[in-house]
């Protein structure tokens, strides 16, 4: 068999996604809104497992993380406070010819230079000088809209771990080191949002924020960093696909000491999935000195007071469930035909078994055990065109196992499961159709 799996641009991935209702482009019917993107049917399947896996495995799977879920919307001091106000821009220059817009660290490093290029890449003209370039979605609170009322949609959902780290510390009587998980939307007005989903406007983030002793910082960010390293192997993505970079020291954000990136390799080059990063308390004094509100803590086995240090984990969802499909994502000759298969892993596919009666005839019997699976597994009942052609619309949207009703299962009380990647078929009972499910769909990749 024949496999083409690396995709070569992302133009066959859109493709798909519009067609099986995985992503959408925002507004598409007017024209589509730049950054912004609607998830179908399949696309929210697909994105609440990849939510609920990690949220399993940073928070529920343990003793040392608890959740919480904050408001987009916080006091315009926070974001004075974090630095953002001041220093969350990108600097941007435009082509005096083509018009068009490019991040200037973007043209840098396309260019594998210090400085960024005076003329434009894709045309050769004059490029404006570099302008500051906000990220930051402002907004008005309340029935005025003057320079008083000006608040932010929030451009990572960090902050409101920091500032409520006293709360979430005293309410659940957690010792340091511990942390404090989140996820939701974050907003940023991207220069140039691109590549699909991947830079959007609004996304979706997966942020820890680990509290430690200063003196323990270095052991816990290579503890979250290879953590969260293996997570995405779990996830199924392809091992060779995945590396770490630690930051330059130039390329720091403000706020941190340290940072390793975890990158995929797109049809676009390497890209961050992922920033790990040993904030320091740089977060905490400075919600200190800005609120004047005591956010240390004391630690009682060590019988002394300190301001913790902060290692986070900072993921995209948007990003994650990209890389997901990119991944996925193979053309295979199969004899004289070629087939589209998603390989997702089958713990995370959105619809994990598809249903099919070989002819309408049993339709009864198949319905019954429709009924019976999908109160366990998220199913889909299809009894429309030919067996082949059914197996092929399910290879594209990356249902794991199809189960066919045949004549010969009538009386044996069978039917086959075929398996998507080997395309092979076996016989299991009906009866221990559910555990056989079950245990299939729980191997990861
Ligand atoms: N709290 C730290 C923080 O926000 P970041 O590197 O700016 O760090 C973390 O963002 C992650 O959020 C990125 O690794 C990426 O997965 C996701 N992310 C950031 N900007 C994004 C965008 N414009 N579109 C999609 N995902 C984005």
């Amino acid at each position: 068999m024949k496999t083409t799996d690396q995709l070569e641009t992302l133009d066959a991935l859109v493709s798909l996604c519009k067609r099986r209702g995985y992503i959408f482009q925002s507004s598409e019917i007017y024209g589509g809104l730049n950054g912004f993107w609607d998830y179908g049917p399949l696309g929210v399947e697909l994105r609440r497992n990849i939510l609920d896996f990690w949220w399993n495995r940073v928070v529920r799977e343990r003793e040392d993380v608890v959740g919480m879920d904050a408001s987009i919307i916080m006091h315009p001091k926070v974001w004075e406070a974090s630095g953002h106000v001041g220093s969350f821009y990108d600097m941007m220059v435009d082509c005096m010819s083509c018009k068009r817009r490019f991040r200037t660290d973007h043209l840098a490093r396309d260019a594998g230079t210090d400085e960024p290029p005076k003329t434009c890449p894709e045309c050769s003209g004059d490029l404006t000088e570099p302008r500051e370039f906000g990220l930051m979605f402002e907004t008005h609170v309340g029935a005025t809209k003057d320079s008083q009322a000006v608040a932010y949609l929030r451009p990572e959902t960090a902050q409101a771990m920091f500032v409520n780290f006293r709360n979430v510390q005293m309410a659940t009587r957690m010792k340091v080191p511990f942390g404090i998980a989140q996820s939701g939307k974050a907003f940023r007005n991207e220069v140039t949002p691109r590549n699909f989903t991947f830079r959007s406007r609004e996304f979706e983030q997966m942020e820890l924020e680990f509290f430690v002793h200063p003196e323990e910082e270095r052991e816990w960010f290579d503890f979250w960093l290879q953590e969260r390293f293996s997570w995405y192997g779990d996830l199924g993505i392809r091992q060779e696909k995945l590396r770490l970079r630690p930051h330059r020291e130039d390329e720091l954000a403000h706020y941190a000491r340290y940072t390793s990136d975890v990158e995929y390799e797109f049809p676009f080059g390497w890209q961050e999935l992922e920033g790990v990063a040993n904030r320091g308390s740089f977060d905490l004094d400075q919600h200190m000195k800005a609120s004047g509100k005591e956010l240390g803590y004391f630690d009682d086995a060590r019988n002394e007071k300190f301001v913790p240090s902060v290692i986070e984990s900072s993921a995209g969802l948007d990003r994650t469930v990209l890389t997901v499909l990119a991944d996925a994502f193979a053309v295979e000759q199969v004899g004289e035909e070629e087939r589209t298969v998603l390989r997702l892993a089958p713990h995370i596919a959105p619809r994990q078994v598809s249903v099919f009666p070989l002819v309408k005839k049993l339709a009864e019997p198949s319905r019954k055990l429709y009924d019976e699976l999908k109160k366990h597994f998220n199913v889909l009942y299809d009894a429309g065109g030919s067996i082949g052609k059914r197996y092929r619309r399910e290879d594209e949207v990356g249902t794991p196992f199809c189960v066919t009703v045949d004549f010969d299962g009538l009386d044996d009380g069978t039917a086959t499961v075929r398996d998507r990647d080997s395309m092979e078929q076996e016989r299991v009972s009906l009866d221990g159709m559910v555990d056989y499910l079950r245990e299939r769909l729980s191997l990861e990749r």
